[in-house]
């Protein structure tokens, strides 16, 4: 296939799973996604406590409420706000801004719901946790796909590190990460935290981008002895590390320092 017709061929493709989410009343086309993750992996069950960040305009969210059913509970983080759906509740804000974090789990621990009931917190539980996590978060684009890509897995591994304390044992974790330098980093943390962990590219995004998502399920009650008392941030550090793709950043000139990424990326020299 010819890169014209290539491209014309994923356009139509976006097209027409477009036109089935608005046929369907999705707010995003990306709705068929998770969709298509939760048929192959069963992500959420009924009744679940969900957390969808990066949510907006709010279509992973509308599939994570029909899945819960009105005994669940799901809660919604961007940083653009997004119009109210039934069922959930959504918070703007910025997953890694400690403010958004405390408003997530107190809003986990009242228990409430959309439709003005209270979900009982379980008597003699403690804190309540999430079933499932699910994160599309994807940082604004530069279009550089090196730094985008670096930009992304970086934000990934601050998702793991904000919101894996508020998982259950057991719970899943869902999250799209780009294909890349790197995501070996990811996924092998990822490893180290849940029993079961794949890569799946759903049918609604295979024609359109590098992106892939990373599934994970069963959380372990205690991280393998390897990665105990270490962030997936700093693991993900460590690999890229040992494999040089990274430096601690001492010796490289300021004007080669990527602007928005806490990792010192090493640039090939031309
Ligand atoms: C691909 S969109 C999500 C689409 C959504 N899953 C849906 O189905 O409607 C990615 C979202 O991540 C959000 N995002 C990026 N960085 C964020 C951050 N630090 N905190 C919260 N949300 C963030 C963006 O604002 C954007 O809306």
């Amino acid at each position: 296939m010819s890169v014209l017709s290539k491209r014309w061929f994923q356009a139509h493709q976006r097209d027409t799973w477009r036109k089935q989410a608005r046929s369907k009343g999705y707010r995003a086309r990306s709705a068929f996604k998770l969709q298509q993750i939760q048929n192959r992996f069963e992500v959420i069950r009924e009744g679940d406590l969900v957390l969808d960040v990066g949510c907006h305009p709010g279509g992973w969210t509308q599939i994570a409420v029909e899945t819960t059913g009105s005994e669940g509970l799901v809660i919604g983080v961007d940083l653009l706000a997004s119009a109210p759906i039934d069922g959930a509740h959504l918070l703007t804000g910025d997953i890694k801004n400690p403010d958004t974090q405390d408003r997530i789990a107190e809003l986990l621990n009242e228990g409430e719901c959309v439709n003005g009931e209270h979900l009982p917190i379980p008597s003699g539980k403690g804190r309540r946790l999430f079933n499932s996590i699910v994160s599309d978060i994807s940082p604004s684009l530069t279009g550089q796909y090196d730094r985008d890509q670096a930009i992304s897995l970086e934000l990934v591994a601050m998702v793991f590190d904000f919101t894996l304390p508020l998982l259950a044992p057991g719970g899943s974790f869902v999250t799209k990460i780009f294909q890349g330098t790197g995501i070996e980093g990811i996924v092998n943390a990822a490893k180290n935290r849940f029993s079961r962990v794949q890569r799946f590219s759903p049918d609604a995004s295979r024609n359109s981008s590098s992106e892939v998502y990373l599934v994970c399920k069963n959380q372990l009650p205690k991280s393998k002895k390897k990665s105990r008392g270490i962030s997936v941030t700093r693991e993900l550090e460590i690999h890229l590390e040992s494999t040089g793709i990274i430096q601690d950043g001492s010796d490289v000139e300021d004007d080669e320092k990527p602007a928005k990424t806490g990792f010192r990326i090493v640039r090939k020299k031309d």
